[in-house]
């Protein structure tokens, strides 16, 4: 059985991937500081897959915690989820972001190099390419200048990876994310925002659930169909598979370069008001929302051409945005109760 280890394995993302992994035969080890997460995650993943991943409380900064439970376990792989993640926060805080997501990068990039280790998928964003100049964005699209702080730990991110493939023969996948939305069809595990939501999907749902008392919708004068800005939304559960795929391709060495990055999407834009529209019919309420200006830093449009993952990686979705949208409010309705 092969062993991986996930940091930040309790988070949105991390937790969905980690019962995937489970569900596919993988041992888990997860390490995760529960700086933006609970422990109660650990036991929701049990609950879903009757296996309890090994799990450090730790931070993946810290060299010696690391280099730790890599003396405890022989690793075949690791994904990193591990950074912070909120936009508007990076700008207030560049030093912060740059220090956590680079340095916990690097330090776990050193480690593989040390110990002649392998396979490493990254978690990266369709926030490398920016405001595209062709849609559907496929993987040769240019990386542009990044709009944030996060964006550009991705970007920089990635070419540390790909310069460390290159030197020390590591071999790892970048996966640029458009919008993870949804959660898991048990409701056990989702997304857990801290604060006010800053993303779409749970700004929707805590307004229906009555938390927030009205969505905004930044700006409708867009050169769209409705004018709302329009965004690839993909299924949590069908964004953790994609990792699966992702990683075999590294186990079973069928990997084409040394570093490679795919697009993990749906292919589909949708807008804002067609998510409120599908969202009250799914779910049959009426949402509180209002049009306000643009947000800054938004881009028009964003939705991926999936051809290049879906052939290289033998991954596509599954899972519908309607199915997404009522995942999404079971989810927020399991919180309240
Ligand atoms: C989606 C659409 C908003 C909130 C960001 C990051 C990206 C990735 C995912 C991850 C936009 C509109 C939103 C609201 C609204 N980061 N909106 N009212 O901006 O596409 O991507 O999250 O960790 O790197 O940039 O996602 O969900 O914030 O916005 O009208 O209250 O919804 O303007 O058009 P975004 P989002």
């Amino acid at each position: 059985m092969k062993k991986i280890l996930v940091t930040g394995g309790l988070g949105f993302i991390g937790s969905h991937t980690v019962v995937e992994l489970q569900n596919e035969g993988f041992e888990v080890v997860i390490i995760d500081d529960l700086s933006n997460t609970t422990l109660s995650v650990l036991e929701n993943i049990e609950a879903i897959t009757n296996k309890k991943p090994i799990f450090y409380e730790a931070d993946v900064r810290i060299k010696s915690d690391l280099e730790s439970v890599f003396d405890a376990h022989k690793i075949d792989g690791v994904i990193h989820f591990a950074a912070f993640k909120a936009v508007g926060e990076s700008i207030a805080k560049p030093l912060e972001y740059y220090e956590n997501n680079l340095s916990s990068l690097i330090n776990i990039l050193m480690v593989l190099k040390n110990r002649n280790l392998d396979h490493f998928i990254f978690s990266s964003s369709a926030t490398v390419y920016g405001e595209p100049n062709e849609l559907p964005i496929t993987e040769n699209a240019p990386v542009k200048k990044a709009e944030s702080v996060y964006g550009n730990t991705k970007k920089i991110g990635e070419e540390i990876i790909k310069d460390s493939c290159k030197a020390y023969g590591i071999n790892a996948i970048a996966l640029r994310y458009f919008n993870p939305i949804g959660a898991h069809a048990s409701a056990k595990i989702g997304e857990l925002p801290l604060g006010v939501p800053q993303n779409l999907i749970p700004y929707v749902t805590q307004t229906a659930a009555g938390i927030r008392e009205q969505l905004s919708v930044f700006g409708d004068d867009y050169a769209t169909e409705d004018g709302t800005a329009i965004r690839d939304y993909i299924h949590v559960v069908d964004l953790a598979k994609a990792h699966i795929a992702a990683l075999k391709r590294l186990l079973d060495k069928n990997n084409k370069n040394s570093f490679e990055f795919f697009n993990i999407g749906t292919g589909k834009g949708t807008s804002v008001l067609e998510i409120i529209q599908t969202f009250e019919k799914v779910n049959n309420l009426k949402l509180n929302y209002k049009i306000v200006g643009r947000r800054d830093g938004d881009v028009m449009s964003c939705y991926a051409d999936t051809t290049i993952a879906n052939n290289e990686l033998q991954w596509k979705t599954e899972i519908r945005l309607e199915e997404a949208l009522r995942s999404a409010w079971k989810w927020q309705q399991n919180q309240t109760v």
